[in-house]
């Protein structure tokens, strides 16, 4: 975007982010959890202000400083942060999933600290389903026209997955990341493909997360009109 600054083509639009990890609690001091920064989700909801949007960025567990002019909503689990996106969706023209949530949480949760006993193997940690957060709001569409993205990180077979991924969520966009040692977790730049359902395929070079985050706000543009 050069000098001259970023175009304000986000004006009058209200985004909603989610961003971080979930953290799963299994007692009052442990928790399972994953290794999401949120540096990628405080990317995209740094560069909607910038172009102009309202915003408003549930964070799930992020070390990171709120981003100046955003709306932050801080969540620990996945059915907090589900609740937080749902509400902040219902008058929202974009939301966008960039949050990793927990796709289980245990079932069980003890009220106080669990102790381990002498001789007494530990207890299998038991697990339910979490929500899925961009499949309900895929299928739900809260506000007409209003455009859905999801993020992915894969492994192996980055765009098969990432297809059938796209078709299963109903989104409108999947940012599909491969996961690999310089990039996505924790670092301070990524390499993607943007999937959309007519086929088309975007492809972002590894780069600064800002630039990503300023792709995705294009197509999300592109859409709206
Ligand atoms: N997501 C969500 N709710 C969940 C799990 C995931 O909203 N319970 C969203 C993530 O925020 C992300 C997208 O779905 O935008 C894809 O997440 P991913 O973990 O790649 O998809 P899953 O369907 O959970 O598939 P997998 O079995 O590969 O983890
Ligand atoms: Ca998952």
């Amino acid at each position: 975007r050069g000098t001259a600054g970023p175009v304000a083509d986000l004006a009058g639009r209200h985004v909603v982010i989610s961003a971080g990890g979930t953290r799963e609690p299994l007692d009052p001091v442990r928790f399972l959890g994953n290794r999401s920064s949120g540096k990628q989700g405080y990317a995209l909801a740094r560069t909607a202000v910038a172009r102009g949007a309202r915003v408003t960025l549930v964070a799930a567990n992020s070390e990171l400083a709120d981003p100046a002019g955003a709306d932050v909503i801080p969540v620990g689990t996945a059915v907090q942060l589900r609740e937080a996106v749902l509400k902040a969706a219902e008058d929202a023209d974009a939301v966008v999933m960039a949050a990793a949530v927990a796709d289980f949480r245990p079932s069980h949760y003890a009220e106080g600290k669990i102790k381990k006993r002498d001789g007494e193997e530990p207890a299998p940690v038991e697990l339910v389903r979490n929500p899925d957060v961009l499949a309900e709001l895929s299928a739900s569409r809260p506000r007409p026209g209003q455009i859905v993205v999801g993020f992915a990180a894969e492994t192996d077979d980055v765009l098969a997955n990432g297809r059938a991924k796209l078709a299963r969520k109903g989104c409108d966009l999947l940012v599909v990341n491969e996961v690999g040692e310089r990039k996505t977790f924790g670092s301070e730049a990524n390499e993607a493909v943007v999937l959309a359902p007519d086929g088309s395929e975007t492809p972002v070079p590894y780069g600064p997360k800002d630039d990503l985050a300023d792709t995705v706000w294009d197509l999300v543009v592109r859409r709206f009109s």
